[in-house]
């Protein structure tokens, strides 16, 4: 046997597509801030590709390029400012920030209402009790992927393997909220390929190249690979290794070109999620 590959980069594509016609019906465009402090490389690549993508679907796309000096205070008042803008539906904080600010406080700041990312502490209640919420877009971007292989999950067993708060929590009240059995594991969790091993659906997100390896996956599991690390040669490599789990899964996500196009491309369904909600339009979201 050999995995079925999930082509997360032509789903995006599609659910970009998807989000374009509904953008094109609506009174107004959605209007996406992004915010970025400083200029580390990385950050600067995801920056640029979050506004093209919002322009690409028809958002009102605003990046703010502060400077690494910027201080606590001063982007407060940049994130209150944005709160009180009409015309902005969704406000995306990159991170990490500079270490002199502190995070928490400035994720504390946006409006819960355009917390596009789902990270403030209200949208975190409001989906672990199962309310309606703005759901952070990777393990969202997941479970949309996981769904177009697997419509029902009821019953099936999922392990996370991770516990962030971007990532792992998140992946695990979803699939909860879809029935599954969860187990969430992490990087001191014993004998991780023996709890792996039960999994249906194995997600992994624990930003260790290749820690999963074939003895960590049982025959035609969905596996689910978030991670996203440098090679020794430079390369990006998951946190799946690949080449040995791609003959014992069902379905698999490459890296790059699985998880990663999702993000974006599940940001620009929550600001139009944060748009309809604002403004009391009711939306059909696509998936
Ligand atoms: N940095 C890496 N991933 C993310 C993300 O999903 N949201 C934000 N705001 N920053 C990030």
């Amino acid at each position: 046997m050999t995995a079925q590959l999930i082509d997360g980069k032509n789903y995006a594509a599609g659910l970009r597509a998807r989000l374009a016609d509904v953008v094109k019906k609506l009174p107004a465009p959605p209007g996406l801030a992004v915010v970025i402090v400083g200029d580390d490389p990385a950050s600067t690549v995801y920056v640029r590709n979050k506004g093209k993508a919002a322009e690409e679907v028809g958002f009102i796309s605003r990046t703010l390029r502060l400077p690494e000096t910027t201080t606590h205070d001063d982007l407060l008042e940049e994130v209150k400012k944005l709160n009180a803008d009409d015309a902005i539906d969704g406000i995306l904080v990159q991170l990490p920030l500079p270490k002199h600010i502190d995070s928490q406080q400035v994720l504390n700041a946006i409006d819960p209402a355009k917390d596009v990312d789902g990270f403030h502490p209200m949208n975190i209640g409001r989906l672990w009790a199962g309310l309606p919420s703005l759901v952070p877009c990777t393990p969202l971007g997941s479970l949309i992927l996981i769904k177009s292989v697997l419509p029902t999950l009821s019953g099936l067993h999922a392990v996370v393997v991770g516990r962030s708060n971007i990532v792992g929590k998140p992946m695990a009240q979803l699939l909860l909220q879809n029935d599954c059995t969860v187990t969430i594991a992490h990087s001191r969790t014993a004998n991780l390929p023996h709890v792996a091993r039960v999994a249906d659906v194995l997600v992994a997100a624990v930003g260790k190249p290749q820690l999963i390896t074939a003895d960590g996956v049982k025959p035609g599991a969905v596996v689910i690979d978030v991670g996203i690390n440098r090679g020794t040669d430079g390369k990006l490599v998951g946190d799946v290794d690949f080449n040995a789990v791609k003959p014992v899964a069902g379905f698999i996500t490459p890296v790059p070109g699985g998880v990663g196009p999702m993000t974006i491309a599940c940001l620009l369904r929550n600001t139009l999620q944060a748009y309809g909600a604002r403004r009391a339009i009711t939306l059909t979201l696509p998936d």
